[in-house]
């Protein structure tokens, strides 16, 4: 917890830990407090911003996402985000880079990138938000359950109103959550990265032509931020077999094909005991541009 700048959402001062006997409590000089939950993460979301229904993906969708990641079938993605993260970090001399996950879900992605990033000896400390409680707290669970609550930490946050200092991140990672350009800008250090990824025109298609008569192959996006400059895209592709119809739904669930598939298709997939699919991402690193819209050192050629 320490490691990150936190800022109090009712007034933006700092919060910082208590001390002794109340050290699982974050306050501001105004007084404004947030427990830290027993599993550690705050909750740092304003109640009059939760609205009626808890915000977020809800528990059973948190279970199937977790199952699902957590077989492997997206481990070349995150090996691949990792990979990028680090050559981005050593080729800009950065020893003990702060970043933050945006809309980080059960914290798959950001848990092993700060475990990866620490291994190749960097001094890294990863803050992942989300505005699901339920990812959340499974999220901070599990770091804590591999030690790593002193440099991995989450808390449930609006990304468009993270809880950081101005300038407080190295670099800002956003995986299929909203996009909130100046917010992400805000938090980053001047020379700051984004890192963003968007589906390639094969991924899923597998489970495309398992559901529709006729699928059609993603349309290829670059997302045009008035804060940052595209500076490399870099894609990943790999094959995957799922053979427990858990996985296969769970899968279907996390895409957005699930709102907008008919019953009739979608039982097609339920009834399915084995599926093969490519799956195909393009990890779009982008650099934060300053008010001229000029990149102070950029890290890689533009093109
Ligand atoms: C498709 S999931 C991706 C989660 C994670 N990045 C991953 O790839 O496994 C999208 C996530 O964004 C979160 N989300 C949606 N709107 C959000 C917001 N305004 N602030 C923070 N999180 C948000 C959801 O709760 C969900 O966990
Ligand atoms: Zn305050």
């Amino acid at each position: 917890m320490e490691r990150f700048l936190w800022r109090c959402p009712n007034c933006g001062a700092a919060l910082v830990p208590l001390p002794q006997p109340h050290p699982t409590v974050l306050q501001c000089e105004n007084r404004h407090s947030f427990d830290i939950a027993k599993q550690g993460y705050v909750n740092l979301l304003l109640p009059q911003k939760r609205g009626g229904t808890p915000p977020g993906d809800n528990a059973d969708m948190v279970r199937a996402r977790t199952a699902f990641l957590e077989a492997g079938y997206y481990k070349a993605f995150s090996d691949g985000v990792n990979r990028l993260c680090l050559d981005t970090l050593q080729s800009s001399g950065i020893r003990a880079p702060v970043i933050a996950d945006a809309g980080c879900g059960e914290g798959y992605y950001t848990h092993r990138l700060c475990a990866y990033l620490r291994e190749h000896r960097l001094d890294a400390a990863c803050v992942g938000f989300d505005l699901s409680k339920d990812a959340v707290s499974h999220a901070s669970r599990c770091a804590k359950a591999d030690g790593m609550q002193h440099c991995l930490s989450f808390a449930v946050a609006s990304l468009f109103e993270m809880p950081l200092a101005d300038g407080a991140c190295d670099g800002v990672m956003n995986l299929f959550a909203p996009v909130a350009d100046a917010e992400f800008a805000r938090i980053l250090k001047p020379n700051g990265f984004l890192l963003m990824a968007v589906p390639a025109e094969n991924h899923l298609f597998g489970l495309k032509c398992a559901v529709y008569d006729t699928p059609y192959k993603n349309e290829v996006r670059r997302d045009v931020l008035s804060h940052f400059r595209l500076m490399d895209v870099t894609r990943i592709t790999d094959t995957v077999t799922l053979n427990d119809n858990a996985h296969i739904r769970a899968l279907f669930q996390m895409t957005p094909y699930y709102w907008k598939t008919s019953q009739k298709d979608q039982q097609k997939l339920f009834a399915l005991s084995s599926l093969t699919t490519e799956i195909a991402f393009d990890l779009l690193l982008y650099q934060k541009v300053d008010a001229r819209g000029s990149t102070p050192n950029p890290a890689k050629g533009t093109f």
